[in-house]
């Protein structure tokens, strides 16, 4: 085991109004309770949507709850005449700790490319938010570069240019594998997580690659986490709909109960 703790994180999209999350963090709160969950162990993350946040930061902040929270998205821009974006500052302001960057959802719909990825990573160093930094090949890529090339080629872009760079996390999330129920093997994400370590040893340090943790994203269940987690290279995972279901994530935040080391 490495000595990285493992992140859980559960990317909410565009689901539940605010009302719904608070119910949701309620629950999941009082289930991992009930469980016996060591926070301290293994961190748990929710990424709600912004209208969400200050909901749910007040409800951890009154019942001083062991959750973290996490952003689904933020400006390159700080403030100033930019409608509809969000400034990591207002994040920070609500006890945001992570947030993603370049989810390929937002590759794909809103065509971010990798110069704005570039960008969001540096607002949120600016910002003192951990970025989430999101990178996966499509299937087309898979079969025409293999698995790892687009991660590390986006990874690489996105760590590219900074002045200085603060503590993030990498998310490998193959899109032919996000929503699907298609899942990569345990063995090709981990043999993913390894190469982009390679590249974080590479482009920053060695002390850096060894403390940064490298999550898998797609298709994840409380039924084949374990799979995953089993890598000393893969450090948690980033999950979609099963967030939503508090049995399954609570689950998934259990995934040491199923692995056999
Ligand atoms: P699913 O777990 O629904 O496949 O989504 C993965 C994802 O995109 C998390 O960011």
């Amino acid at each position: 085991m490495s000595d990285r703790k493992p992140l859980i994180a559960g990317n909410w999209k565009m689901n539940l109004d605010h009302q719904q999350g608070i119910a949701l963090v309620q629950k999941l709160a009082w289930t991992l309770k009930d469980v016996n969950h060591d926070f301290d162990l293994v961190e748990v993350a929710v990424f709600p949507p912004f209208t969400d946040l200050r909901s749910v930061q007040t409800l951890i902040d009154a019942d001083k709850l062991p959750l973290v929270l996490g952003a689904q998205d933020l400006s390159k821009y700080d403030s100033g005449a930019y409608t509809g974006e969000i400034s990591g500052a207002f994040l920070k302001k609500l006890d945001v700790r992570y947030v993603l960057v370049g989810h390929s959802e937002r590759r794909q719909h809103h065509h971010e490319d990798d110069e704005l990825i570039q960008a969001k990573v540096a607002s949120a160093f600016k910002h003192n938010l951990i970025p989430v930094i999101c990178v996966g090949e499509t299937l087309e890529e898979l079969e025409s570069e293999g698995a790892a090339a687009v991660p590390i080629r986006q990874l690489s872009k996105a760590l590219a240019e900074h002045k200085e760079i603060g503590e993030f996390v990498v998310a490998y999330e193959p899109v032919w594998a996000i929503g699907t129920g298609k899942v990569a093997t345990s063995e090709q994400a981990a043999d993913v997580a390894k190469k982009l370590r390679e590249t974080i040893r590479e482009l920053v340090s060695e002390e850096v690659a060894a403390a940064t943790r490298i999550l898998y994203g797609g298709s994840v269940k409380s039924a084949n986490v374990a799979g995953f987690l089993v890598s000393d290279e893969v450090d948690g995972v980033l999950v979609g709909g099963a967030s939503l279901d508090v049995e399954e994530f609570t689950g998934i935040c259990r995934f040491q109960k199923h692995v056999t080391l």
